[in-house]
């Protein structure tokens, strides 16, 4: 069970807010998990001219989990580069739960909960008919 220390999280998704290209919103997001193997991955936002097109920091971050070794996400931050506290928007909760399925744990306003809570009767991965790898 690999244990999971809040701030130091938080304190890691600031961090990768910094890093963040919002040229166009202004609100730098990080977004920071711990994983399964114990490993941290961030992601940031990275906007663009077009404007549809901006990628948002738990996308980064999926990518970043796949780029260094895969896995799954256990428990997740998202800041501002101020450090508030911001959910993830509808989209994505459901990248998150590609990866990290309904027990993965959110820093939510309403303090620490499981994905199920803030993406009930979601679809998932074992909704559809073959399981893919
Ligand atoms: N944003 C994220 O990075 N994650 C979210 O879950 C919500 C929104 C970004 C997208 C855009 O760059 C900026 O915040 C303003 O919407």
């Amino acid at each position: 069970m690999t244990e999971v220390s809040w701030d130091a999280l938080r304190a890691s998704a600031v961090e990768a807010a910094g890093n963040a290209y919002a040229p166009y919103s202004r609100l730098n997001v990080g977004a920071a998990a711990v994983c399964d193997d114990g490993r941290l991955v961030t992601g940031c936002n990275v906007e663009n001219a077009s404007y549809g097109l901006g990628l948002c920091a738990e996308c980064t971050m999926a990518g970043q989990l796949r780029l260094t070794g895969g896995g799954r996400f256990v428990a997740v931050a998202c800041r501002s580069g101020t450090g508030e506290l911001l959910m993830p928007c509808g989209r994505c909760r459901q990248i998150l739960y590609e990866f990290g399925g309904p027990d993965c744990l959110l820093d939510t306003p309403r303090g620490v909960l499981p994905l199920r809570d803030v993406l009930p009767d979601a679809f998932g991965p074992d909704d559809l008919p073959e399981k893919k790898p």
